[in-house]
């Protein structure tokens, strides 16, 4: 049967951007020699970037057992990941390099050699041995951003104690549940941490928590919010006072290449958590691979900034463990955006003349909101590479960064990544590819990926599900304790083939272009529209900052596309002005794409790691009661909109 694309490919996109020259002549990668290496031969390709960015106690003997679905990489391989992260650089002499430039939400500022975090590491990692953690025991965090995160999570590393890393925005019922799943045996929290001028608690919650789990023994509280907490005796501990007296000689437990590094839940569509399960060697192997290579990092001379919340796999991955494996400097920033003012960001990159910034494309279209006079006031000239993730990067949001953040000269990489991938698997690489605003572009080397009909057909060309068809070093090794499910939710819907839950959409020139979750898609008049394309038409649009769009239950055409905006600061809407969107919108993909009402908004209901949560905009599109609520960051934000929606709406 021949392949039919299943998601109709709308919004065209035809501006190109070459990588700079200057850009390139500097540039780690700047031919295709390395993709097509890896084409001739994906697993010895891994093997040898196994070898060259990760250091072994005992070399492996076999690259990689696929017994799909289940893989093991590097197999017969020792290494500790906080000695490839910490002791390497130091024993090479590289010590007084800066680790962590951190800036607290106040303005307090800590410097943090490698050499300083291979010693408070070393500290911390005895202070747990005396806990009774032991290699195998399973540690809670649940803290701010503060540098004591990181210390934590390479500890629990060193003593190959694998770590659950609690997102400190979440509730006390979240971390419960993810505390019991794993069965901890130590919580490491702080008091509280600073966000948007206050001080948030988290032992207060914590000991929520922990009341109903009963796995938990010892809490560590790191003192950062000064605000007041109740400490258990023999149970709780200041982190201050254990750290004291320890000793920094601890040494790194040489692990097997598939020994458990963490856990990470991701909460998905269905109630309970999965404990997303992520192992050593080719963790690692693929963190330090995407981020030398994507993030063209020069270790002597950039300052590399991932902007995100050490709770999520970015942070994991792109905060942690992928710049500490290869050396890097990099900032960390406790607080948010708009603290003290709406230039925070801008003045941390040129404080500490950032070279390379990683953010989402929610941060950039507040930013966009907000209006350029933000970053205009600060000297960005240190930028010379900027990156995505998170979500479709809206072509027109893309355009902005780059000219208003990268000032016209930095490549912009979209990477396209999730938890249970562990580490980038489609994005440019900035020396080589030409850019188009909002696509992805290619899988890097090693990865393939093909977008298929719902037979699961590949095709060559229109949009459908996007699917991985071989193995990567970095994948989750499962659902912690539930294999079934790791298997139904991954590896069921199409035979042989990883299916990630985005739709796509491959160009005439093979360009991967995502479309949102497949969940989200639109079915108007028979027309399956993604929500992306609809959004990126609104945000084209000179006067919006962001869309969200979903389909409503329509009597004559099945859905209706409902589109809810926010424009950029200061201008003013009308009837007229949602009407003007309405035709823009038919204009750039046509008719089908034309939302049937527009609902002016000032914000969107979105996820603490900020994607817009459709479905909750769904309920308010079809008049519904709000379903869970728990995760929003800021649950006024629906009333709000659901005001909006009975008195204001632009419709046909
Ligand atoms: C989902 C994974 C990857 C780390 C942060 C999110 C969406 C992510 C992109 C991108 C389009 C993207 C996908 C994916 N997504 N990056 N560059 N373009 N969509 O991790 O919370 O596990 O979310 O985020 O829908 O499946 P996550």
């Amino acid at each position: 049967m021949a392949a039919e694309p299943t998601i109709e490919a709308l919004y065209l996109e035809d501006r190109t951007f070459p990588p700079p020259e200057e850009f390139r002549r500097n540039a780690l990668i700047a031919d295709a020699k390395i993709s097509e290496e890896a084409e001739a031969d994906w697993e010895g390709f891994w093997a040898k970037q196994a070898r060259e960015l990760v250091s072994w106690s005992t070399d492996f003997d076999t690259v990689l057992e696929w017994k799909l679905p289940f893989a093991k990489w590097f197999v017969g391989g020792r290494l500790n990941v906080s000695y490839n992260c910490l002791d390497r650089h130091v024993e090479a002499g590289r010590g007084d390099r800066v680790a962590y430039h951190w800036e607290g939400e106040p303005g307090d500022t800590r410097t943090i050699t490698y050499a300083d975090l291979h010693t408070e590491v070393g500290k911390f990692a005895n202070v747990l041995k005396s806990l009774g953690v032991e290699k195998g025991d399973r540690v809670a965090i649940y803290m701010p951003m503060i540098p004591e995160l990181p210390v934590a999570m390479l500890a629990c590393a060193r003593l190959g104690a694998p770590h659950s890393v609690v997102f400190g925005g979440f509730s006390s019922d979240a971390l419960r549940d993810r505390i019991n799943d794993a069965e901890a045996k130590v919580l490491i929290t702080a008091d509280g941490g600073n966000r948007r001028g206050s001080v948030f608690p988290l032992k207060p919650p914590a000991d929520q928590a922990i009341a109903e789990a009963p796995s938990i023994e010892h809490v560590i509280v790191v003192a950062r919010g000064k605000n007041d907490v109740e400490m258990v005796e023999g149970r709780d501990h200041w982190y201050h006072e254990l750290m004291r007296d320890a000793s920094p000689d601890c040494p790194p437990e040489p692990m097997d290449s598939e020994d458990l590094l963490y856990l990470l839940y991701t909460s998905g569509t269905t109630a309970k958590p999965k404990g997303i399960m992520h192992t050593t060697g080719g963790y690692l192997t693929q963190v330090a691979f995407t981020h030398k290579y994507v993030f063209d990092l020069h270790p002597d001379t950039d300052v590399y900034w991932c902007a995100a919340d050490i709770g999520w796999v970015t942070g994991h991955s792109y905060i942690v463990y992928g710049p500490l494996a290869n050396g890097a400097t990099s900032v960390i920033y406790e607080g948010t955006p708009d603290t003290p003012n709406r230039d925070r960001l801008w003045s941390i990159v040129e404080k500490y003349r950032v070279t390379t910034l990683y953010t989402a494309p929610t941060a950039i279209r507040t930013f966009m909101k907000w209006g350029p006079q933000e970053p205009e006031q600060h000297d960005l000239s240190s930028l010379r590479l900027l990156g995505s993730v998170g979500e479709p990067i809206n072509p027109e949001a893309w355009v902005w960064y780059w000219q208003h953040i990268g000032g016209g000269r930095c490549p912009v990489v979209d990477t396209w990544w999730q938890t249970e991938t562990g580490a980038i698997m489609i994005s440019p690489l900035p020396g080589v590819t030409t850019l188009k605003p909002g696509s992805a572009t290619f899988p890097l080397p090693g990865i393939a990926a093909e977008v298929v009909d719902e037979q699961g057909n590949r095709f060559e060309k229109g949009g459908g599900y996007l699917t991985l068809t071989r193995p990567w070093p970095s994948m989750l090794r499962g659902i912690y304790r539930d294999p079934e499910r790791y298997q139904e939710t991954y590896w069921s819907r199409f035979a042989g083939r990883y299916f990630a839950g985005d739709g796509a959409k491959v160009d005439d020139d093979g360009y991967l272009w995502l479309l949102g979750r497949v969940d989200d898609v639109m079915n108007v008049s028979g027309h399956r529209v993604s929500t992306t394309e609809v959004e990126s038409a609104l945000v084209d649009h000179q006067t919006v900052a962001e869309a969200a769009v979903v389909g409503a239950k329509d009597e004559t055409t099945g859905q209706a596309i409902i589109a809810f905006v926010t424009l950029k600061g200061g201008i003013e809407h009308d009837a007229a002005h949602g009407e003007m969107l309405r035709e823009h919108v038919a204009a750039k993909i046509g008719r089908f794409g034309r939302p049937k009402t527009i609902i002016f908004t000032d914000d969107l209901p979105k996820t603490r790691s900020g994607k817009i949560m459709r479905r909750l905009l769904r309920d308010v599109a079809e008049g519904r009661d709000l379903g869970d609520t728990t995760t929003l960051a800021d649950p006024a934000v629906v009333d709000e909109i659901r005001r909006r929606s009975q008195t204001s709406p632009t419709e046909e």
